[in-house]
């Protein structure tokens, strides 16, 4: 089942606020009351449905967003965080231990790809970075003490897909957990239809899709979020990675357009991609047949919502995608700033900026040259007018003739 109608899940969540509100009432307390001190042991032992402790193990605005995002990703159930590093941080450390192995992609962001080269040797925990597109080198990378397959649905920031069906089979047959950041791709891939053990999101991205917030998100079954939320050894109960109330509150109203908004980014991406690459510009976007993950993204993806927002194009050199970048920017095409899902196109190089722990070799070797520019496409309403603005920066530096 690719397509579990997760839209409709969502529009069919209905929470009513403490006084009719339509939206339901942020709670804005960090412990909360008991009538009887045995009630409380009962929730402290995790043993009293509906009773609320203490607001780093849960509050129920935490719990609407969880829920809704259980329903984006149907999974059994979900947990927020603080930041998507807060999540993906807290499922390594919650699925491995000293001795342990992970096999990962090369190509994910910057932050995790840092963590897991340079913080979790610190315990023991060795990655081997892989082609995840390469299933033969991703299955010969597993050992015995192998714990985790890392992927990005759509990787950062080469758009590399993750053929999620394949890596599941691969995961099960070595009894192994498959771990998926779903940044890129909400509501165009269900990994967990697929056969993902855990779905990532960092909420900051598309989810909450105004660039006002930075959250995140584990999604899996019911037992692996309460083993996350265990008071003795869970690691979002002990490392601290809490979403604030205001924050979940906030975000769970912006999920509510998600699906509108999926669909305008990617329509707006392919255009702009299309004809960039018609002009001849090297360019990257899994809509197009030229894509290598084209086919793969076809065949785990819903169309329904495109091929999503992100593209990159290859300018040639750094200091032409400087000069291109600047001068977006002065003619209000978007921001020159990293991240990604906004209202407004935002474009940055990545290779010196969101991907810049990787070593100069790695991103050579990956094909992460200078002179590329990732672009995170805008809900531009007039999509052909924006095309032809890039198209007149891009003559005024020589980039087109
Ligand atoms: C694919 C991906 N995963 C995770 C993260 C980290 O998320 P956050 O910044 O919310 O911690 C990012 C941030 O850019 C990202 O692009």
């Amino acid at each position: 089942m690719k397509n579990h109608n997760a839209a409709q899940k969502i529009q069919d969540l209905q929470y009513f606020g403490e006084f009719g509100g339509v939206n339901p009432s942020i709670t804005d307390s960090s412990t909360y009351t008991f009538l009887s001190a045995k009630t409380m042991f009962d929730t402290f032992e995790g043993n009293a449905e509906g009773c609320y402790l203490y607001s780093r193990h849960s509050t129920p605005s935490n719990l609407y967003l969880g829920q809704a995002l259980a329903a984006l990703e149907n999974t059994e159930a979900a947990n927020v965080t603080a930041s998507g590093m807060g999540a993906i941080t807290s499922v390594l450390l919650q699925l491995c231990q000293a001795g342990d192995e992970i096999v990962s992609s090369r190509t994910i962001y910057g932050g995790t790809y840092a963590f897991l080269k340079n913080f979790l040797p610190k315990l023991q925990i060795q990655t081997k970075f892989v082609d995840i597109t390469n299933l033969e080198s991703v299955e010969n990378a597993i050992q015995e003490n192998t714990k985790i397959i890392y992927c990005e649905t759509m990787s950062n920031p080469l758009l590399e897909i993750a053929d999620i069906e394949a890596l599941s089979q691969i995961a099960k047959k070595h009894n192994i957990k498959l771990v998926v950041d779903n940044t890129f791709s909400p509501y165009i891939v269900a990994p967990a239809n697929l056969g993902a053990d855990v779905v990532i999101h960092s909420l900051t991205k598309f989810i909450n899709g105004s660039s006002d917030a930075v959250g995140g998100v584990i999604c899996g079954s019911q037992e692996f979020i309460d083993q996350l939320r265990n008071v003795n050894d869970g690691a979002c109960m002990l490392l601290g990675p809490t979403m604030d109330s205001f924050r979940a509150a906030s975000i769970l109203k912006n999920l509510r357009t998600l699906h509108i908004r999926m669909k305008q980014h990617s329509h707006n991406a392919s255009y702009l991609a299309g004809e960039f690459e018609k002009l001849g510009i090297k360019t990257v976007y899994p809509g197009l047949s030229s894509h290598p993950g084209h086919e793969t993204l076809k065949k785990i993806g819903n169309l329904e919502y495109g091929f999503g927002g992100m593209m990159t194009l290859d300018v040639g050199s750094l200091d032409k995608a400087n000069a291109l970048m600047e001068m977006m920017q002065m003619e209000n095409l978007g921001y020159l700033a990293v991240s990604l899902g906004f209202y407004k196109t935002l474009f940055s190089a990545p290779g010196t900026s969101t991907s810049s722990d990787i070593p100069i070799e790695e991103e050579k070797a990956m094909g992460l040259s200078d002179g590329l520019i990732r672009f995170s496409i805008g809900l531009d309403h007039d999509i052909e007018n924006t095309f032809k603005k890039m198209k007149e920066c891009m003559q005024k530096l020589e980039i087109l003739k």
